[in-house]
């Protein structure tokens, strides 16, 4: 399966691409914590599985969308992790651009990142490369994020694709709002704890056709629930972005390119 999907599936869908090239939209989603009533809202905007070509083109277009996230002037900023594209291309140039752009959104609001799969492949340093840049890398650790005099818990997971994820609680403290960000949505399913999360990694399939299932090549064992989109249950709150860039082609049908502005409110 492996060699068809490399040597007739994946340059079909190559050749055919720029007929289904698409817009990334701005999505608007409202969560309200129900365990605090401070009238507080702070609105983040969050970004997941950019997937950065190593092209002009990429960047370009990463450059438009920091220029309209300066026009929301968010409180916050979330990476969901997969910065990285095709592991071919991954070299010192390439992962220090992608460096310098999430340092000019860093210049708007804080930035706060997780690591996802693409960026532990190919033995590449970029996880080095984001601990060492403006944004707050949060690998299986918390941060207190203090906003309009309440406390917030940020949790960060580190990636379970690729073992780097190791549980931890939150801290034994009370805070006004607890959130959560990982990267495959499988984690929100397997922590299951009070608070809301924000996951990526499905590109909610990325091609989607009428009466296909696509869990077949979604790379996550979450279930259906987990998958895409805003959802709640009696302990917890989620919303798995359909993610900004692609992978494998640059091909998406009936999936929508996105950045998400979420306001929170508590
Ligand atoms: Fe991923």
């Amino acid at each position: 399966m492996a060699i068809i999907k490399k040597t007739i599936i994946v340059p079909i869908l190559k050749l055919i691409s720029p007929i289904f090239n698409q817009d990334t939209v701005l999505k608007e989603i409202e969560y309200k914590f129900e365990g605090s009533n401070l009238g507080l809202e702070m609105s983040s905007v969050f970004i997941s599985d950019i997937h950065f070509d190593d092209n002009y083109e990429s960047f370009i277009k990463f450059y438009e969308t920091i220029n309209q996230i300066k026009n929301i002037k968010p409180d916050v900023i979330f990476l969901g992790g997969d910065y990285l594209g095709d592991f071919k291309h991954y070299n010192k140039n390439y992962e220090d651009r992608i460096i310098s752009a999430f340092n000019k959104l860093s210049k708007i609001a804080p930035v706060y990142a997780i690591a996802g799969n693409h960026e532990y492949y190919n033995n590449s340093s970029f996880v080095d490369a984001l601990k060492n840049s403006n944004v707050n890398l949060l690998i299986n650790e918390c941060s207190i994020i203090k906003f309009r005099g309440a406390k917030i818990c940020l949790r960060g997971f580190g990636d379970n694709i690729t073992n780097n994820y190791q549980y931890i609680p939150y801290p034994n403290d009370q805070y006004d709002l607890y959130l959560n960000l990982v990267h495959d949505p499988y984690l929100i399913q397997l922590i299951n704890e009070k608070g809301f999360y924000l996951a990526g990694h499905t590109h909610d399939g990325q091609i989607r056709i009428p009466y296909v299932n696509p869990s077949a090549w979604i790379p996550s064992e979450a279930k259906n629930e987990y998958i895409n989109g805003f959802n709640q249950d009696s302990v917890k709150s989620w919303y798995t972005s359909s993610g900004y860039g692609t992978s494998t082609a640059p091909i998406r049908i009936g999936t929508q390119s996105e950045i998400v502005l979420i306001r929170l409110k508590f």
